[in-house]
């Protein structure tokens, strides 16, 4: 396995430029599979998410060549239903395949998810959504078999909770499904957005794109012609730069990015007292002389995202006074804290809310473990302005969601390496 090693205590200078978003490239790569042709996929972002679901389509029969930055997908030939334990244990996300293999085939297996470090995360709702449209579902020696043998029918489908996976899923099963599926407190996250964008592209009628109630008019099985498009910036791992800035207190300017998918992100860094100067691709955190403390809850999109909490509870740790996070998406998405605690800051837990008691040059270097993703990157951020040297463990978490993570901190002043244990 291997680790990272920081020493901290840097000034982080210059631009970084930031790749596309790994959670709207795999629903779209899954949409490929609602398409008869080829299509090319650029601005993808180089990490083992996006190479474990490649593997995912090539098991199902479709193929891909990557090129620089482009992946070209050909589905026309996919032919296997089943998403086995081996791929979808490593990644939850491959449940994104059931929608639009179910609505092309009339079936589709996929291992259940199961838990993860994060929390339960269940996929009731993507299955009741489907079963609203037609779909038979049983649960199978740890898998999911779904069957629909007279095809999906469109469907009104009311979300009890807003989910970004099972709105994914429901809309491209509603792309081939026969006639009208209404989606109410559909999520509106800018990844959903494109996934819509790039199938009413392909000429399936979808009202409503960006809002939470979506109207799609299915095309009864009849594949479609994609486009080939560009993925949209990723605004978590600008966000992890950006905070990256504001804890060492450096003047960085975070290019490739759209500032406006980032608003929640600048405002509570304005909140803490950060300027933030924006131009039409780029954002500029600039140093301050006083970082404040900061209430956060975490919520749906445009609100603030559960997937910078950790990144934002580490800047916390170098605020003047008390902040608050409260964290209402995922039970169990603390697991940094006891990371933190390490490395020196003072945090206490009450259920769902962290309260962090900040103070400068707080933190010691010291190995650390990451849990899950986003726990990871918040470890990398405290090493910065730790003193001394921190070592990251099991970096297979950051490796799964952050393109370069070392080339991209070294090119801006941080001393990081990897190495083997
Ligand atoms: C996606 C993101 C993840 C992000 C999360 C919330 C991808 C690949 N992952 O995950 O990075 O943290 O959105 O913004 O895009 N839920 C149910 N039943 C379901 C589905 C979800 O109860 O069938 C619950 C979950 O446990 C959670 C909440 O709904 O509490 C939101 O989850 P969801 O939006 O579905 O997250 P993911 O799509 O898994």
């Amino acid at each position: 396995m291997e680790y990272l090693k920081i020493i901290g205590e840097t000034n982080l200078s210059g631009e970084v430029k930031i790749s596309g978003a790994k959670n709207a490239a795999l629903p779209l790569i899954a949409a490929t599979i609602l398409a008869k042709n080829e299509i090319s996929i650029c601005n993808m972002p180089n990490v083992v998410d996006i190479n474990t679901f490649l593997k995912l389509i090539d098991k199902l029969g479709g193929t891909f060549k990557k090129e620089n930055d482009c992946i070209k997908i050909d589905t026309s030939k996919l032919h296997n239903t089943t998403a086995t334990y081996d791929i979808v244990k490593t990644m939850r996300a491959s449940i994104l395949v059931l929608g639009p293999i179910l609505a092309r085939f009339g079936h589709c297996e996929v291992s259940l998810p199961g838990g993860c470090a994060i929390g339960q995360r269940p996929v009731d709702l993507h299955l009741k959504a489907l079963e609203a449209m037609g779909a038979v579902i049983k649960i199978n020696h740890g898998y999911i078999e779904a069957s629909a043998p007279n095809g999906l029918k469109g469907a009104k489908i009311v979300f009890d909770k807003v989910t970004v996976g099972g709105t994914e899923n429901t809309v491209m099963a509603a792309a081939l499904a026969d006639g009208e599926t209404t989606i109410i407190n559909a999520a509106k996250e800018p990844e959903i957005v494109q996934l819509c964008e790039i199938i009413r592209n392909a000429g399936v009628s979808i009202e409503g794109i960006g809002t939470s109630k979506l109207i799609i008019q299915g095309t009864n099985k009849e594949l479609l012609n994609i486009k080939d498009f560009d993925v949209i910036p990723d605004r978590i791992e600008a966000g992890t730069y950006m905070c990256a800035a504001a804890i060492t207190n450096s003047k960085l300017k975070i290019n490739k990015v759209i500032p406006l998918h980032l608003e929640a992100i600048i405002s509570k860094l304005e909140e803490m007292n950060f300027e933030i100067l924006q131009d039409e691709n780029s954002v500029t955190v600039m140093p301050t002389d006083e970082i404040k403390p900061v209430n956060i809850v975490t919520t749906e999109y445009p609100g603030f995202p559960t997937d910078m909490q950790a990144q934002f509870m580490a800047l916390a740790t170098q605020a003047k006074g008390t902040s608050t996070i409260d964290e209402r998406l995922f039970e169990n998405r603390f697991m940094h804290v006891s990371e933190l605690l390490r490395l020196g800051a003072d945090i206490h837990l009450n259920g769902n809310i962290a309260t962090i008691n900040g103070s400068k040059n707080t933190l010691n270097g010291t190995d650390v473990m990451a849990t899950d993703l986003r726990a990871s990157s918040a470890l990398v951020l405290s090493a910065l302005v730790a003193q001394g040297e921190t070592s990251i463990h099991r970096i297979y978490h950051l490796d799964r969601g952050y393109e370069d993570l070392e080339g991209k901190f070294s090119n801006i002043g941080a001393n990081v390496a990897r190495f083997k244990e």
